[in-house]
């Protein structure tokens, strides 16, 4: 058979309990609750994290958007694809998060890509990427030419051997990138944001931070990592806490425009839906405005963790995001398949999306979780793992 190592490959992926299906939300399927298969379930893997989905501010604004400029924006942005509401809303970010400069991309995978493939040059470049970071970084990371090195989580003493040998051997002074997630996506945990701030400041290179599950959920309006310092590139995707789709970089004048005239993600592709980008100017003035979806988060985060019984491996965070470490793939499978006998879906994440023996479930609380959703939540799990 021609291609034959496909059915090889999703043979073993069965064997190896890592097999991977589409399931399908019925039209039924409204904020927090799903149906799928006829089946109601309390979703906790959604990243809906403020609860804005569906909210009818945002809807009231697509619809204007579709009115004014239609859903498509016919062409890349530098053909005639760019318009005022794309514009409108970039201002209204750099204004948000205090920066110069914003690039709006058709997905955060997109503008990771992007941002790695124009700033990775040649081997002049080096890019000291975090063991946690996003699949998109990575990729788009080791499709550059530049060198890759990848820092223990979190670890700052690593980064910091690994950054003051990047000399070493060389003839040139090399362009030297950190990157990190603000909040990571399969833990919850934050980057240490000053420390690494600090440490990009006195090596003289930039700091990079994704801030896909922080933008709305970490800073007093939702701001995510620029709270803690000023990055100087932050990346954030639209589609989670902002509850639109796409997503954006900011930087400085001068890298837009490097990333304007040769960032090949952003000329070679159709703008992002001006319909989507008026509507996210409504979310954004909801998630500075709104304080209470960031309070709640962070309160039935606080009940969720002391619900759960001691022997219940979580990794602490401050963030939406809650990882029970379980190991095993087959057993992650397992306690989320008991979950869903009793009306809860949670997704069991396995490799290689998390590192071997790590395979977990991650909760997400949102905004429109209550106290008695929590308390369920905390008791089935309780006894499934027990
Ligand atoms: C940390 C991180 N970066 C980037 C992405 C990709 O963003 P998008 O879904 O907008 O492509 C994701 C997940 O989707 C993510 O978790």
């Amino acid at each position: 058979m021609t291609f034959d190592f496909i059915r090889h490959d999703v043979n073993e992926q069965k064997a190896k309990s890592r097999y991977r299906q589409l399931v399908c939300n019925s039209v039924a399927s409204q904020g927090k609750q799903i149906v799928i298969n006829g089946k109601s379930y309390l979703n906790f893997s959604s990243n809906d994290y403020l609860g804005l989905n569906n909210h009818f501010e945002i809807n009231k604004a697509m619809q204007e958007g579709v009115d004014k400029f239609g859903v498509c924006a016919s062409s890349s942005s530098l053909v005639t694809g760019y318009h005022y509401a794309h514009q409108a809303l970039e201002d209204d970010i750099c204004q948000w998060l205090n920066k110069p400069k914003c690039l709006l991309f058709s997905s955060g995978f997109a503008a990771n890509l992007a941002l790695f493939q124009a700033l990775g040059k040649n081997e002049q470049s080096h890019f000291y990427l975090d063991k946690l970071s996003h699949a998109s970084m990575i990729d788009g990371a080791y499709h550059s030419k530049a060198k890759v090195k990848r820092f223990n989580h979190n670890n700052i003493e690593h980064l910091t051997k690994l950054l003051s040998n990047s000399g070493e051997n060389a003839t040139y002074s090399p362009n030297k990138l950190i990157a990190s997630e603000g909040v990571f996506s399969m833990d919850g945990c934050q980057a240490k944001v000053s420390e690494l701030a600090q440490l990009a400041k006195s090596e003289q290179a930039w700091l990079y931070l994704d801030d896909a599950h922080s933008i709305g959920v970490i800073g007093d309006e939702g701001q995510g990592s620029n709270t803690f310092a000023d990055i100087d590139i932050t990346m954030a995707t639209l589609g989670k806490a902002m509850a639109t789709s796409g997503a954006f970089l900011t930087c400085s004048e001068e890298l837009h425009e490097y990333l304007v005239n040769f960032s090949r993600h952003y000329i070679y592709s159709t703008a992002i839906s001006p319909a989507i980008a008026w509507a996210t100017r409504k979310s954004i003035e909801l998630v500075k405005r709104e304080h209470w979806r960031r309070e709640k988060v962070t309160e039935l985060s606080a009940l969720f963790s002391e619900l759960l019984d001691p022997e219940v491996e979580l990794v602490a965070t401050t963030s939406s995001i809650h990882a029970i470490i379980i190991g095993d793939e087959k057993k992650a499978l397992l306690v989320s398949d008991k979950l869903k006998e009793q009306g809860i879906w949670l997704t069991a994440i396995r490799p290689p999306t998390v590192a071997v023996n790590s395979s977990r479930l991650r909760v997400t609380i949102c905004a429109h979780h209550n106290t008695n959703d929590i308390k369920y939540l905390a008791e089935s799990i309780n006894k499934a793992i027990a």
